[in-house]
């Protein structure tokens, strides 16, 4: 029985989660609430309310799962991309508590994890699939041909799709992050009431900074003729703006699939617990005969049991690291 203790901590939420045989015992999560007044994460606020939380967290897992430390085989933590100062917090707790008990070590890439975070449910996906990761700061297309066998076909060359939701929801002044505030908001309004135009292209590379300017120039063009056009249609506006965000990433994902000729497809990350993009991926699977597959919704925002799952894939594969790792803050995907 291989038991692995998974450390998060890459942006604003500190979890810990307890992973037996893959299959998670407990995870986590707490979120941190401090930022929202902020219209972003502030970072050096993140990591000092990380240390503040770590012990009790890890702690809670370990309880949750009705086991010692002693009992751990590894540790395993989000060595990036991320927030510097955030993910060493988690760096420097995963290798104390590591080395104090002798235990190995194992470093997780997070954006490999939010794609891994779809063998959490009952019917995971068959390899070779392909996975859409849209989160806060990444927007990929990556084909899984095995666990520890990952590749990333497309990518944003901007911003990111969360990105997206939440720069919008600053130019709506709604509260920080968007995302969710957004999709609250367009579960009563009209998708086909404006039009907001995204790139055409046939690569795998996404762009979403002309569609965040496109939303920007019509708000202030109707601001011009009408200063309380944003609150009397603000369900509207959101509905709009992000069916074409949906609509935009499911041609990419469709056309991928296509031409890797993938039937399992999936999606993850912070963005996929967007009830117009869970819907309208289920609907293309069904359309397409592909299988659809869809982490809960606590898999899709950041957990450390994605980063426990990962870390026992790792810990089968002998993908250990030592004490001189460190961090990564930058977009990378596969570690050196
Ligand atoms: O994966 P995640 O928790 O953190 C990163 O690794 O970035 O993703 C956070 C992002 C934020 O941009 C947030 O606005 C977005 O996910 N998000 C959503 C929803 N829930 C979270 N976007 C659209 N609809 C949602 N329901
Ligand atoms: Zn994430």
């Amino acid at each position: 029985m291989v038991r692995i203790l998974g450390i998060e901590s890459s942006c604003d939420e500190t979890s810990a989660a307890v992973c037996v045989e893959g299959r998670l015992l407990s995870n986590v999560v707490s979120a941190q609430v401090q930022h929202s007044g902020f219209g972003g994460v502030v970072p050096e606020l993140a990591s000092r309310l990380h240390q503040q939380h770590i012990v009790r967290v890890v702690q809670a897992a370990l309880e949750q799962a009705g086991l010692r430390p002693a009992d751990l085989d590894a540790v395993a933590f989000t060595r990036g991309p991320g927030l510097m100062g955030s993910l060493l917090v988690g760096t420097c707790f995963a290798k104390a508590f590591a080395l104090g008990l002798g235990k190995p070590l194992i470093a997780v890439n997070h954006l490999q994890a939010h794609v891994l975070a779809n063998f959490l449910h009952e019917a995971p996906p068959q390899f070779p699939f392909l996975c859409l990761t849209v989160s806060g700061g990444h927007t990929q297309l990556v084909l899984a041909r095995g666990y520890r066998e990952l590749e990333l076909v497309g990518e944003t060359k901007d911003d990111a799709a969360g990105e997206a939701f939440d720069k919008a929801a600053k130019l709506l002044g709604l509260g920080y992050p968007g995302g969710p505030l957004i999709d609250k908001a367009a579960q009563s309004g009209d998708a086909n009431r404006f039009a907001f135009s995204a790139p055409r292209d046939a690569s795998l590379e996404f762009s979403f900074s002309g569609l965040k300017t496109s939303l920007l120039y019509f708000l202030q063009a109707e601001m011009k003729k009408d200063a309380a056009f944003i609150t009397k249609n603000l369900n509207d506006i959101c509905a709009s703006y992000q069916a074409r965000i949906v609509t935009y990433l499911l041609e990419k994902l469709e056309q991928a699939a296509m031409q890797f000729g993938v039937r399992d497809l999936a999606i993850a990350g912070g963005v996929s617990a967007n009830r117009e993009l869970r819907s309208r991926f289920q609907q293309l699977c069904a359309r397409r005969n592909w299988r659809a597959h869809v982490p809960a919704f606590e898999y899709c925002t950041d957990n450390a049991g994605m980063i426990a799952l990962t870390g026992y894939y790792q810990f089968l594969a002998g993908e250990f690291c030592g004490h001189d790792v460190t961090p990564f803050s930058r977009d990378r995907f596969l570690e050196d």
